[in-house]
């Protein structure tokens, strides 16, 4: 039995692709489990840098198969793109690339509703990435969701869009003054697409348990991080699915007792996209020479990313919550030329230290962190090979952060190339 699964410990962004892509060197299938194409996961092999949305980031190893769970929210249009894109630089995905049947689509109105609300919250707006992500899931969580399944049955499909879209329209008329949505529309470009993927539509719960019985290596891709976790993350400044390990079960259908291993991929300093608070946020000058040095630029929406000091709070957090045994430390080398780096290790609320992370989104934004500062190691670190080629500020400074978040670090990430990384033993 080998069943890992891969979360990002912050929000978002912390170099989960590739990771995964470096993982994938020894996996049978990559399954990704919750969101859908707000993710943006790139990963860089030589010149080429790849920006994946829906499809897992183990497509881009050969003999890899990759599966959309039934916990993401697929945009079968979106999907088609990123096939094509794909094939554009030799990746073939047939027999490679399955969708769960029981996984939600996005529908055109979804995505108004996204902006049509974000536009009504004004200033406390979330900043969602408007895919129509949060939408979808509020469909399928009220039993109103329109299923892979329903894609490729063109009289369910058909008589399921005109039921809800009448609902729809009669909502946006009411709520906004928006122009009637014609579901007639809807249903004949949706059902070419579905007619485009149905051979990849499966209920694929059973291939993966299949696989699990034959001992085959399942790596299950979580998109976002621990902290836009809709249960356990800064609420409401979350998105709408369970980014933690636990979604990796729902989101595929592999029960509990088949997870073997929690790797978390823990940026060595943290950014935020969207709205929300952010106790360890930059001052603008630091925070740009960190978003310049380390590309921090949403690989979504292209926003500029909010950049802060690591926050051991947010790490041991996301250990005890993801039950992560081993983490992927990523970006050090954006941390190379800095004069000294700080590292958040407690918050103080009114004076008073916090054993915990704050559930309370205004206790959050009043919480002071404490810094431990440290001495920077200015050398290049993006050559290094071995944890031992590391200079000793920087090995220091690992060592510390491993320590804060309780929990052992496994890869170190030097760079953004596949080649960049390395494995401690
Ligand atoms: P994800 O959403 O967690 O997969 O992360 P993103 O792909 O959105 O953002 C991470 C960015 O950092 C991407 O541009 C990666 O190519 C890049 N990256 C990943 N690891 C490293 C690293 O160790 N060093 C540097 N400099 N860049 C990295
Ligand atoms: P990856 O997988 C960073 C953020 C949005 C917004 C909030 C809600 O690349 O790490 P949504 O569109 O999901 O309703 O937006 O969540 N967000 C991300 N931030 N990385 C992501 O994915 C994100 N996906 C969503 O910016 O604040
Ligand atoms: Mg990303």
């Amino acid at each position: 039995m080998s069943v890992t699964v891969l979360v990002g410990t912050q929000w978002g962004d912390e170099g989960k692709g590739k990771i995964i892509d470096v993982l994938t060197e020894k996996v049978d299938i990559v399954v990704r489990y919750q969101g859908g194409n707000n993710a943006g996961h790139t990963v860089e092999i030589g010149d080429k840098k790849h920006i994946l949305h829906l499809i897992p980031s183990g497509i881009l190893r050969a003999g890899v198969m990759c599966v959309i769970g039934n916990g993401v929210v697929v945009d079968p249009a979106v999907l088609l793109a990123e096939i094509a894109n794909l094939k554009k630089n030799n990746i073939e995905v047939k027999n490679r690339l399955f969708i769960s049947d029981t996984a939600h689509v996005i529908l055109p109105y979804h995505r108004l509703l996204d902006k049509l609300e974000e536009g009504l919250k004004g200033v406390k707006k979330i900043g969602t990435t408007g895919r129509g992500i949060g939408p979808c899931y509020v469909d399928k969580y009220a039993r109103k969701g329109i299923r892979m399944a329903d894609l490729i049955s063109p009289d369910i499909f058909g008589t399921k869009i005109k039921e809800r879209v009448a609902e729809i329209n009669s909502l946006v008329s009411m709520r906004y003054s928006q122009d009637r949505i014609d579901a007639g529309e809807i249903i004949s470009e949706y059902l070419k697409y579905g007619a485009v993927l149905k051979d990849m539509i499966k209920p694929v719960y059973i291939m993966l348990n299949d696989a699990v019985s034959q001992n085959k290596k399942i790596l299950c891709e979580g998109a976002q991080g621990t902290l836009l976790d809709v249960d356990h993350g800064t609420y409401p400044y979350v998105t709408s699915s369970s980014a933690t390990a636990g979604g990796a079960c729902t989101g595929t259908g592999i029960g509990p007792s088949k997870i073997k291993s929690v790797v978390g991929v823990m940026k060595t300093y943290i950014t935020r996209v969207g709205e929300g608070p952010f106790p360890t946020e930059l001052d603008e000058h630091m925070g740009e020479v960190i978003r310049k040095k380390g590309g921090e630029f949403g690989a979504t929406t292209g926003r500029p990313r909010r950049c802060g000091w690591f926050d051991a709070v947010i790490g041991r957090y996301a250990v005890r919550l993801n039950a992560i045994d081993k983490i992927a430390f990523t970006k050090l080398d954006v941390l190379d030329e800095l004069e000294e780096i700080k590292v958040c290790t407690s918050y103080k609320y009114k004076g008073k230290k916090l054993a915990d992370f704050p559930a309370v989104l205004e206790i959050l934004e009043q919480c002071e962190p404490v810094y431990e500062t440290f001495a920077g190691w200015k050398t290049k670190t993006s050559d290094c090979k071995k944890f031992r080629d590391l200079p000793g500020q920087a090995k220091k400074y690992l060592k510390k952060l491993s320590e804060l978040v309780g929990s052992r670090a496994w890869i170190v990430s030097v760079g953004a190339d596949r080649a960049q990384t390395f494995f401690i033993d």
